[in-house]
Formats: structure tokens, sequence, C-alpha cells
């Protein structure tokens, strides 16, 4: 299994651009729950450099915590380095199709923006998606619960100030980005009732880095985002020239401001929260 990105040259940048945006809504669910927090066993699936983990690592009982990208996994393990030592969290190094788990071991699975990095797309029925969700269903408990944090297609055309820049990239992107109704569907047909859904509006995915408008011109700020690498050499290097224009003729941030109004009304990110069917 493969995925577009280069996390292997990403890892040591990751941070630098991302947060545990909108953990809260992660932990109020897991809250809700018939287990108290500190009991309860969380799977993290795709856990990049650890940002969701680390936030919730001292409030459950246990996160098994899994990445293909092994630099990804160093990053999140040298943070997490006691908490693994207490056996609060373990890592495992593997896809996310064929989890290095037992069945029936856990309260909650989250996946926070790993979707779109399954090789897949509608033509074959989001064929990778249904056996992740499947592979979830697996490993939850009877009625355990899965939150998704996904960008929906409407967010992705409309809540990134700088993908007007990159239209072509954009539409690579919308190929790999299921629908909500879709999912919905693709949830129900593999094992899963969804609850309900939650769009944090003022949630930027990059901080308060997304708003630096020249940070475009720098190769670490464009890595908090990889639809960049839907960007081929050669057009990114018309982008940078046209952002650096802008720039110079003092209109990049008026480009960006104006260009962030649709975001107000979409948000960025959609959390599904679905339960396993018994
Ligand atoms: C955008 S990062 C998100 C990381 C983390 N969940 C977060 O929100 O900060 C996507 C992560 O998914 C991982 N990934 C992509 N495809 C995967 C797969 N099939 N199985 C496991 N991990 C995968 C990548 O290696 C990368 O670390």
């Amino acid at each position: 299994m493969s995925t577009y990105a280069n996390y292997s040259k990403t890892s040591h940048v990751y941070d630098k651009t991302r947060s545990a945006a909108s953990v809260d809504i992660i932990r109020e669910k897991l809250e809700d729950w018939s287990l108290p927090l500190n009991q309860q066993v969380l799977v993290d699936a795709g856990c990049g450099t650890g940002l969701y983990s680390e936030a919730l690592v001292d409030d459950v009982q246990r996160i098994e915590a899994i990445d293909l990208n092994a630099e990804m996994l160093v990053i999140a393990r040298t943070k997490m380095k006691s908490a693994e030592q207490k056996g609060r969290i373990c890592f495992h190094n593997s896809a996310i199709d064929t989890l290095p788990l037992e069945e029936s071991i856990a309260d909650t699975v989250m996946i926070n923006q790993v979707l779109h990095h399954l090789p897949d797309d509608s033509s074959p029925g989001w064929s990778e998606h249904a056996k992740v969700f499947r592979e979830f269903a697996r490993v939850l408990k009877p009625g355990g619960r899965l939150i998704i944090n996904s960008c929906s297609p409407e967010q992705l055309e409309s809540g990134f100030w700088f993908y007007n820049l990159i239209p072509d990239a954009l539409q690579e992107m919308l190929k790999k980005t299921i629908g909500i109704g879709e999912l919905d569907n693709l949830l129900q047909e593999n094992g899963f009732t969804t609850m309900s859904r939650e769009v944090p509006k003022d949630m930027v995915l990059q901080g308060e880095a997304f708003f630096y408008s020249e940070g475009i011109l720098d190769p670490d700020w464009r890595s908090g985002d990889s639809i960049w690498s839907l960007v081929p050499e050669e057009s990114l290097a018309a982008v940078l020239e046209k952002v650096s224009a802008m720039r110079r003729s003092g209109k990049l941030n008026a480009f960006m401001k104006s260009n962030d109004q649709t975001r107000k009304n979409t948000g960025q990110v959609t959390f599904s929260i679905a339960s396993k069917t018994c």
C-alpha cells in the first residue's frame, strides 16, 4: 500500500504547521461512553507524529498507534517515550488495512486526516476505504465507535485559500476524497451506523500558519498540506513566481483574505462519528 505524500521527508517539519486541532471534539466523544476514560482502549489509525495520541495519552488506559511510515513513528515515539515505557501507548509500523491487533480489543478507533491517503477512488467503489472500515469493525468491541476526521469535497473546494492557485492538484485531491453521502453508505455496508457529524467551522488544520500568506514560498510551510505533493515541479515554479509577484506588489495578503471568505461557510474539516453495528 502506498501513499503519494513523502512522509519520510515531511516527518521532521510536520509539527511546525500542524497540531491536534479540535481534539476536544474527540475527547468529548470518548467521555460520552459506557466506560470511564481511563479504562478505554483507543486506536490511532495513521497516527503520524502522534499529535492526537499525545493529546489523549494521559486520559485513556492505552493507545494502539499505527502508521505506515517509520520516520513519522520515530517522531511520535520520541515524544511519548515515557508513556510507552509505562505501557500507555504501543506503536505499530503497519498499514491500517491489516491492523496488527486482536479482534474486539478497542473502545474507539480515531482516524485523523488519513482517508485521502489511501490508494483509492470511486472507480473501484472506494474498495480500500471499505477494507479499512472492515478492519476497524474487527478490532472494535461490539458497539465501539469510529471517529473520522476528514475534509469533505466541499471543504476542499472552499476551505483552503491557496488551492485556487493549484486547481489541477485540487482536482486530483478531489478524486481521492470520498463524499459525505458515499461515506455513510460505505460505513453502513461495512459494519457501522453513522451517529453524528460535527464541523468546527473556525478550526484550521495548519493553525495560525495558515494565514501567513508568504508561507507558500517556504517548503516547510508547504509540507503542512499534502496537496503540494500533487503539484508537479514545473507547475510549482510557476505558482511560486506568481506568489512572489503578488508579494512584491503588496497584493498577496489581500489575495489570501479574499480567497479565504468561503472557508467561513464550510469550515475545513468534518468529524463523522459512527458506531459498530452489533
Ligand atoms: C496527514 S498525516 C496525519 C497524521 C496524524 N493522524 C495527524 O492528524 O496529525 C497522514 C498519516 O497517515 C499515514 N498513512 C497513510 N496511509 C496509511 C496507511 N495505509 N496505513 C497506515 N498509515 C497510513 C501517513 O504515513 C501519515 O503519517
